[in-house]
């Protein structure tokens, strides 16, 4: 497909974004910006009862279109996968999905913002999970 139509399919997350906004209850909630820009994404996730699963995720965020964009595809992505996925989660799968491979240094560091934050979250979160007490 063409690099315009993926342009317009960024945009158009960035102005409708998907799973946009807070989510109660919730058991993962972390938040990170870009020390260039300011820009920030903060996600909020609830695990499944077998502490396995994204069972239900939401953003809120400000910022550039890609950061924006990707954080909203992003939790649709992630939306009833394992929690272990996102540990595999790497540079070219966002890109992926996003749908283009000629984004400069910048650009990346917008779009793998979401990224940062889904992985510190879940990451925090299995690390609490191994340290709790298996009596
Ligand atoms: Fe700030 Fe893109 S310009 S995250």
């Amino acid at each position: 497909m063409s690099s315009d139509f993926y342009r317009e399919l960024i945009l158009d997350y960035y102005r409708n974004p998907r799973n946009f906004g807070k989510l109660d209850p919730h058991d993962i909630d972390a938040k990170d910006l870009n020390p260039l820009c300011g820009d920030e994404v903060e996600m909020q996730i609830r695990v499944s009862p077998d502490k396995d699963k994204i069972e239900e995720i939401r953003f809120i965020g400000k910022g550039c279109a890609i950061s924006q964009a990707s954080a909203s595809m992003l939790t649709e992505m992630a939306k009833g996968k394992p929690l272990e996925w996102v540990k595999g989660l790497s540079r070219d799968d966002i890109l992926k999905m996003l749908g283009t491979s000629d984004l400069g240094p910048a650009r990346i560091k917008c779009a793998m913002l979401s990224v940062k934050v889904l992985k510190t979250g879940v990451y925090t979160y299995l690390g609490a999970q191994y340290s709790e007490p298996t009596e």
